[in-house]
C-alpha cells in the first residue's frame, strides 16, 4: 500500500467527512440566520421554473442510485435473484436519464445565475466555487456511466468503488480497491470528496432544512391583543405565540 494511496483514499475521505460534519455544526451554531437556499425566485422565475425541478428531481434519482449502488453489496442483489446484466441495465438506464436531467437542469441554473444581473450579484464566492465542483463531479459521474454503457473495458465499480466506500464507514478502510477502480472513478470520487468538504460553507446546507413544520402548522398566524380569540376555545395548533403585551 503506497503513501499516495493512503493519502487519497483514507486521509482525504476522513478529513472531508469530518469537515462535513463539524462544518455543519459550526455553521448552524454561528450562522443560523444565514442557513438558507439564498432563494432568488423574486428576481427571475421563467428559467428557474425549468432548471430547478430538472436539477432537483434528477439529483434525487442520482442519490437513490448511489444509495443502492454504493450501499447494497453485490452479494445481496445476487441473492435476491437480480442478475448482473439486469442490475447494470437498470442502473445505466435510470442513472443516465437522471444524470442528464441533473446536468441539463444545472446548466440552465448556472446560465440563469450568470446572465440575470441581480441573481449573479446575490451569488457568494463560496457558491461560485461550489457550482464548479458540483458540475465537475456530475460530469465525471456521468462519463463513468456512459463509458460503462458503451461497454468500455472497465472494472465493475461494485467490486471496487462500492466496497471501498463502505469500508470508510466501517472504519476498516481498503484504499487498494480504489487503485483498481481506474482514473474515471477516482476523479469522480475525489471531486465528490472536495464537494463534501465545502458543502457546509455554501447554500447546499439547505438540503438539511426540510420544512417539516409546514405539514402541521396553521396556514396563517393571527395575533390578537385579547386573551380570548372570539368566543370559542382555541383550536389545536392555534395557541398564542410567546407571552406579554403584543
Ligand atoms: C464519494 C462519493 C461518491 C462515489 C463513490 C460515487 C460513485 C459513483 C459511481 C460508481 C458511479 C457510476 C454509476 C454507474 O456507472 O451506473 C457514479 C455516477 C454518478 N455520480 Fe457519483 N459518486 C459519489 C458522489 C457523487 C456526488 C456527490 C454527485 C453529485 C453531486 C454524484 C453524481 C453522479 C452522477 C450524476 C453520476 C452519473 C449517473 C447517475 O448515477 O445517475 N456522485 N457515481
Amino acid at each position: 500500500m503506497s503513501a499516495l494511496e493512503i493519502l487519497l483514499w483514507v486521509v482525504v475521505p476522513y478529513v472531508s467527512l469530518a469537515i462535513f460534519v463539524v462544518g455543519h455544526y459550526w455553521r448552524y451554531k454561528y450562522d443560523k440566520f444565514g442557513w438558507t437556499t439564498r432563494s432568488s425566485q423574486l428576481y427571475e422565475s421563467r428559467l428557474l421554473r425549468w432548471g430547478s425541478p430538472l436539477f432537483h428531481f434528477g439529483i434525487l434519482f442520482v442519490l437513490i442510485g448511489h444509495v443502492m449502488g454504493l450501499g447494497i453489496p453485490k452479494s445481496w442483489t445476487d441473492a435476491a435473484g437480480l442478475s448482473e446484466d439486469a442490475y447494470h441495465a437498470l442502473a445505466i438506464g435510470v442513472g443516465a436519464i437522471a444524470g442528464f436531467g441533473t446536468l441539463v437542469g444545472l446548466a440552465i441554473l448556472i446560465y440563469r445565475r450568470r446572465t440575470v444581473g441581480p441573481v449573479f450579484s446575490a451569488t457568494t464566492r463560496n457558491d461560485k466555487f461550489m457550482y464548479l465542483v458540483l458540475t465537475v463531479t456530475i460530469l465525471f459521474g456521468l462519463s463513468n456511466t456512459v463509458l460503462g454503457a458503451v461497454g468500455h473495458e472497465g472494472v465493475d465499480y461494485r467490486d471496487t468503488v462500492s466496497p471501498w466506500f463502505r469500508s470508510i464507514f466501517y472504519f476498516d478502510p481498503q484504499p487498494e480497491l480504489m487503485t483498481e477502480a481506474g482514473l474515471g472513478f477516482q476523479l469522480h470520487a475525489l471531486s465528490a470528496l472536495v464537494l463534501f468538504a465545502i458543502w457546509p460553507f455554501t447554500r447546499l446546507v439547505h438540503v438539511f432544512s426540510a420544512p417539516l413544520g409546514y405539514f402541521t402548522r396553521p396556514y396563517i398566524v393571527y395575533r390578537s391583543r385579547d386573551e380570548q380569540l372570539g368566543n370559542r376555545a382555541t383550536p389545536r395548533g392555534w395557541d398564542r405565540v410567546g407571552g406579554g403585551r403584543r
